[in-house]
């Protein structure tokens, strides 16, 4: 929502009057070539019922906008200057996305289709 990360299941449509609001459907922009990470997750089989999905993937760019805009996290390194963007590792990246659970247990690959899309 307005760039930011938001637990949709707790937001009231009403209240998003105004806003801009990405959902999954529209990350790619133009809707014919999937986002990168779409594309990742299908190259990594990063899911298995896809119930979670767009919302690790809707979290994953959010994530990796916000570590790019040096936003720390939990496991940054409180010594890392502050503003720079965020190297992302797998304790960043699981951290980073420990707020969207996946009742299938696909997080190995959800973390590896991440880190594609990083390198
Ligand atoms: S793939 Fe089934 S809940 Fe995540």
């Amino acid at each position: 929502m307005d760039g930011r990360r938001v637990n949709s299941c707790l937001l009231f449509a009403v209240a998003l009057d105004g806003c801009e609001v990405t959902t999954v459907e529209g990350l790619s922009g133009d809707g014919e070539q999937p986002h990168r990470l779409q594309q990742a997750f299908l190259e990594r089989d990063a899911f298995q019922c896809g119930y979670c999905t767009p919302g690790q993937i809707c979290s994953a760019a959010g994530m990796l906008a916000e570590a790019a805009a040096g936003h720390p996290s939990h496991v940054t390194d409180p010594a890392a200057p502050s503003g720079e963007p965020v190297p992302l590792d797998r304790g960043e990246i699981r951290e980073r996305l420990s707020g969207n659970l996946c009742r299938c247990g696909a997080y190995p690959r959800i973390a590896e289709a991440v880190e594609d899309v990083i390198r």
